[in-house]
């Protein structure tokens, strides 16, 4: 495994790999790596000929009062996951390199794609999030680009940049890991106490039931956003951001259920800021 940090080196080494006609796939991602983030690896690994995983907190998607200093990092402890995991290339930005002095240029998604769900409470986040991902695209200029339907916003979000943007590239989006009492894996989840940890599972609990609601013919997204409300609302520390029903593809809002269906939420433990979804077709 070769261990890049800057972007000259990592660009030098891709165009040899480009022109000896090599598929590359790129997982981005903030490192405290867990089985989620090590799932998109494998998937990566089984399709491709060159693995890369990119490890930067990056500052730009943090808002002014979010968990930017606080954000857990163990680059040994991802470097040995990486080496496990058979990646090629582990790409460790220089900040310096990412955001150089004078930086002024962002990428953005406009509309309600970036309006709805997590931006309702971050509003900039979005921003950060296309400005560095379509940075790596071009940085690394992969064939497939791999994420986690975790963060399904930020799926649908980067979808429509590459579809903006022509990046000829193919964006995977990975099944959600769980642990085994169904709270989604996150690298946040370290921040949970032990009484929050277990009370947390109260989040995947109530969509399972959403979607029983909805198997059993329940077609009122109210009614879904109720029934999920009427669970998460008693649990000692919870508090809800939002719980929303949308469409998976466009965010927007409905009513009456019909087609591919997202049932998204975002719930505050003490500090601690989860988000967990649920994808059905009707
Ligand atoms: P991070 O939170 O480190 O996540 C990196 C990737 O792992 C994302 O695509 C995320 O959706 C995926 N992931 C996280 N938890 C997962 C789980 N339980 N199951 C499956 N996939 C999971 O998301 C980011 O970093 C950043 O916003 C990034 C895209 C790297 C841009 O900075």
């Amino acid at each position: 495994m070769e261990i890049i940090k800057s972007n000259a080196a990592l660009q030098t080494i891709l165009k040899s790999s480009r022109w000896a006609g090599k598929s590359i796939g790129l997982v981005p991602t903030m490192g405290f790596l867990h089985a989620g983030h090590l799932s998109l690896m494998r998937r990566a690994r089984q399709e491709n000929d060159l693995v890369v995983v990119s490890i930067f907190v990056n500052p730009t998607q943090f808002g002014p009062n979010e968990d930017l200093d606080a954000y857990p990092r163990d680059a040994e402890r991802d470097t040995e996951l990486l080496l496990s995991e058979n990646v090629d290339i582990a790409f460790f930005p220089l900040a310096e390199e990412i955001y150089p002095r004078g930086f002024t240029t962002y990428v953005t998604v406009e509309g309600p794609m970036t309006q709805v769900l997590c931006a309702k409470s971050r509003p900039t986040h979005f921003r950060g999030v296309t400005t560095i991902v379509a940075k790596l695209f071009h940085l690394v200029s992969p064939d497939k680009a791999y994420f986690g339907q975790k963060d399904a916003q930020q799926v649908a979000v980067i979808q429509q940049m590459v579809k903006d943007l022509d990046f000829d590239l193919q964006v995977v989006a990975c099944p959600i890991k769980r642990e085994t009492d169904g709270l989604a894996m996150s690298s946040r989840n370290t921040y949970l106490s032990a009484r929050q940890r277990a009370d947390a599972v109260v989040l995947f609990q109530s969509l399972t039931e959403a979607q029983q609601m909805i198997a059993g013919g329940e077609r009122s997204a109210s009614a879904v956003v109720r029934s999920i409300e009427t669970r998460i609302k008693p649990v000692q520390d919870a508090i809800i951001d939002y719980i929303s029903v949308v469409d998976a593809k466009t965010l927007a809002d409905m009513e009456r259920l019909e087609g591919e269906i997202l049932i998204a939420l975002a719930v505050k433990f003490g500090k601690t800021r989860l988000i967990d979804n649920i994808r059905i077709t009707i």
